[in-house]
């Protein structure tokens, strides 16, 4: 079966409908089948589609993502997805709270992956400018190019 990997931010509006969509295109381009879904730890935003700056970063990169829409995580995720990743530490300490005692999934960080990186955020843009969010998609493209050639090396 191939690998399930879910990205997990707040509002599931911004910062992991992008780290889902690099994901997406980075496999496509290496030729590798990954499951890839995305979640938000809160419920505000659930069923909305991503927030429209960040539509319009994926759409810089030639990536529509107008009919993702925001779900909250679930304990059920622990079990089907193999790899959940939080996008910034607090994410990563809801998930934690949230995970059953035996997770099938391994819960971690999603900047771990990228060298230099360890521990930190990817930047939040809910409240910041265009900028903002060009500099989300360079996180999460990164991190993104790190899980596809872990794939690649197996
Ligand atoms: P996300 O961004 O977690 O990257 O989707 C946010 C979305 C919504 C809110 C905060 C961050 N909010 O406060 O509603």
């Amino acid at each position: 079966m191939q690998p399930r990997i879910l990205f997990v931010c707040l509002g599931n509006i911004c910062r992991s409908p992008l780290a889902e969509a690099a994901l997406r295109a980075r496999a496509v381009e290496a030729g590798i089948a990954l499951t890839i879904d995305s979640a938000g730890t809160g419920d505000w935003h659930v069923g909305n589609p991503p927030d429209p700056r960040a539509q319009a970063e994926a759409l810089r990169h030639g990536i529509d993502i107008s009919s993702y829409r925001a779900r909250q995580v679930r304990e059920d995720d622990f079990r089907t997805f193999d790899f959940v990743y939080a996008l910034d530490p607090q994410n990563l300490r809801d998930l934690q709270a949230l995970a059953p005692r035996r997770p099938l999934a391994r819960v971690g960080l999603l900047m771990d992956l990228v060298p230099g990186r360890a521990g930190t955020a990817v930047i939040d843009p809910y409240y910041g400018d265009e900028q903002a969010f060009a500099e989300t998609w360079e996180d999460v493209n990164e991190a993104a190019a790190r899980i596809v050639a872990n794939f690649s090396r197996r």
